[in-house]
This record gives C-alpha cells, sequence and structure tokens, in this order.
C-alpha cells in the first residue's frame, strides 16, 4: 500500500507588496515540496483585516498574491492554494478554538505587542485572537508541518498548544503539527538598514526589492545599498551586515556558494559587486514578472482555478469541523 503523503500548510498574508525577503525566504521553496507532501497554501485575507485595508486595493492585492503563486510555481493542479475567507470553516473553528485558548497565553505573544504599539489607534479584539485563526487554518487540515519564520514560531507553538489541550479533553481530534525544517529560505535583510529584515512595509522605497520592481529600479536600490567602508567582499555578518546581507542574496539567487563569490569578487570594489547583484536578482524576477503579466490577462483560468481549490480545501476543512462539532456537544444540523 502506497504510504500517505505527510500535510504541510502555510499561507501569506495578503497585505503590501511582496518582496524579494518573501520570495527567496518563504514563496520559491513552497514550489516543489508537493512531490513528497500534500500541500495547502491559503491567501491569508482574513488575518489581513486585523489592521485596516483599504477595500479595492485589498481585493486586488489578494487576487494578485494568488496569481503570484501561480506564477511562482505552484502547480494549482497539484497544491491546494485558496483563499482564506471563502472558506467558512477557517472562521467557525477559529471561534471554537478562541474557548480553548486562555487570555494568559495570548498576553505573551509578541507579535501582539508589537503590533499594538505599532497601530496604537486600532488594538482590536482579531489583533488579540490572531494567533487563534492561524491555529484554526492549520489544524483544519491536519497538517504535520508548517513551513513559517522565525517571527512565526511563536503561533505554531500556541497552535500545538492549543491542539493539545483540546485532545487532552476529546481524544485525538488534531494532528499536532511541527515546524517544517526542510530546506529553509534565505533571511533577506533591509538594503537601508541590515539590522532588520527586508519588509513590505518599510517606509525607505530603498530599503526593500519588490517582486515588481522593474531592472532598472532593482538595480539602482542595490546601488544605493548600505554597505561599509573597507571595500572588501567578505562574509562578516557582525561587522559587515550590509555586505552579507547582499552576499547572501547573490547566493541565494545564483547558488554560488560564499567561499566562490568571495572568490570571484577578490580585488573588485564593492560597485562591480553590487551591480552583478542587481544583474542576478533582475534576471531572477524577470520571467516570474512575465508569467505574472500573462496570467492576470487570462480572468478566466484563475477564476476557474481558485472555484477548484475552494472547493478542495472546503472539504478538506470540514471534515475535521464536523468531527469537532460533535465531539464538543453541538446538536446535529438536520437539512432536508
Ligand atoms: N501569520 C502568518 C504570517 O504573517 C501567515 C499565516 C496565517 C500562516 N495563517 C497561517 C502561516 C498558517 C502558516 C500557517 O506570516
Amino acid at each position: 500500500m502506497a504510504e500517505e503523503k505527510k500535510i504541510l500548510y502555510s499561507g501569506m498574508q495578503a497585505t503590501g507588496s511582496l518582496t524579494l525577503g518573501n520570495y527567496l525566504g518563504a514563496l520559491r521553496n513552497w514550489i516543489n515540496l508537493n512531490e513528497e507532501y500534500e500541500c495547502f497554501f491559503g491567501v491569508m485575507d482574513m488575518h489581513s483585516i486585523t489592521v485596516r485595508q483599504n477595500p479595492t486595493e485589498f481585493r486586488q492585492r489578494a487576487r494578485d498574491l494568488f496569481a503570484l503563486y501561480v506564477a511562482a510555481g505552484l502547480d494549482p493542479e497539484k497544491n491546494c492554494i485558496y483563499f482564506q475567507s471563502h472558506v467558512s470553516s477557517h472562521a467557525e473553528l477559529s471561534w471554537i478554538l478562541n474557548c480553548y485558548t486562555y487570555m494568559g497565553e495570548l498576553n505573551r505573544m509578541t507579535q501582539f505587542k508589537d503590533k499594538s504599539a505599532k497601530h496604537a489607534d486600532n488594538i482590536n479584539a482579531g489583533l488579540y485572537t490572531y494567533p487563534v485563526l492561524m491555529a484554526a487554518d492549520i489544524l483544519l487540515y491536519q497538517a504535520d508541518l508548517v513551513p513559517v519564520g522565525k517571527d512565526q514560531l511563536q503561533h505554531l507553538e500556541i497552535t500545538r498548544d492549543i491542539a493539545q489541550r483540546f485532545n487532552g479533553i476529546y481524544g485525538d481530534v488534531f494532528t499536532i503539527p511541527e515546524a517544517y525544517t526542510g530546506k529553509i529560505g534565505a533571511r533577506v535583510m533591509s538594503l537601508q538598514d541590515p539590522a532588520r529584515k527586508m519588509s513590505k512595509s518599510d517606509e525607505n522605497p530603498n530599503a526593500s526589492i519588490f517582486l515588481m520592481d522593474d531592472g532598472n529600479v532593482i538595480r539602482k536600490k542595490f546601488k544605493r545599498a548600505v554597505t561599509d567602508s573597507e571595500a572588501e567582499v567578505r562574509y562578516d555578518v557582525a561587522n559587515k551586515p550590509g555586505i552579507s546581507n547582499l552576499m547572501d542574496i547573490y547566493s541565494a539567487t545564483t547558488g554560488k556558494t560564499l567561499e566562490e563569490i568571495e572568490r570571484e569578487f577578490a580585488g573588485c570594489g564593492y560597485g562591480d559587486f553590487k551591480g552583478a547583484v542587481g544583474d542576478a536578482v533582475a534576471d531572477l524576477l524577470t520571467p516570474l514578472q512575465e508569467r505574472f503579466a500573462e496570467l492576470k490577462k487570462d480572468k478566466e483560468y484563475i477564476d476557474r482555478v481558485i472555484r477548484a481549490n475552494d472547493e478542495k480545501a472546503f472539504y478538506a476543512s470540514q471534515k475535521t469541523l464536523r468531527k469537532v462539532k460533535k465531539k464538543i456537544g453541538f446538536t446535529e444540523i438536520i437539512r432536508c
């Protein structure tokens, strides 16, 4: 008998434009996972409304994120890629799990503390229970593995705690998920402040490479990247964080090792090196941008893929949700 594939779940928020960091650190590494795992990737639009969104832009962004998943190479026949808000099971399980999550646990979440400081005028309850919705996402699909960045590990930890608590009361309902530790993507830092992660929401437009930036903009941003006064291409994160970040990006983009890069640019100035990084990143992103532009023109195809995948996600998630409702003791729904 063929062994069942493990289930893998991840997603991104439909907020802001994706950066090179999102691509090299996450999206690109999702591409062939479906060979080994049964994969679900959500467009996490329900999480996005914990921060105020402009409806017109938000609608476009979420759809663009979906198309970008496909453009990046996630085969929609082999992966279930879908919109979180199209599958009502997420909201339902999230409410239920709220009742199995302690305020003390949520009070410890560092992302909540950071975001409340940043959006002091809108500290809403959704921002507070954000991790519970994320737990629902993961647990609905009985995921074994969750590829997430460091900043989301605490949310995965609380997901495990909630699942274990629930299972402790009702028996084995949820699979206890683990962080995916396979090939981990590059951690890309800001081009203007290499102590900080490259971010979608950086106020300085030169700090981030956006996936839709054109080649000349990309080259210009790399030319302006903050480095040091040494003029030696050498990997040393503590003393040369700017150059080390550019080396990480060049390595992730070309597949060359750090030693190879040091050798390639021995005796060269930073200008040559920055030029090479800019060219390599522009070359990497051009085919992605072309594919994305093509897909955007094919509304019918995207609509068809959305419909099919929403349905797959709904079906898979309802199986868990039905079980949860039964275990809790909700009365049976009777429909003719
Ligand atoms: N909170 C995640 C982020 O901002 C996105 C997310 C929502 C997610 N639900 C998830 C990631 C479930 C993995 C699994 O990066």
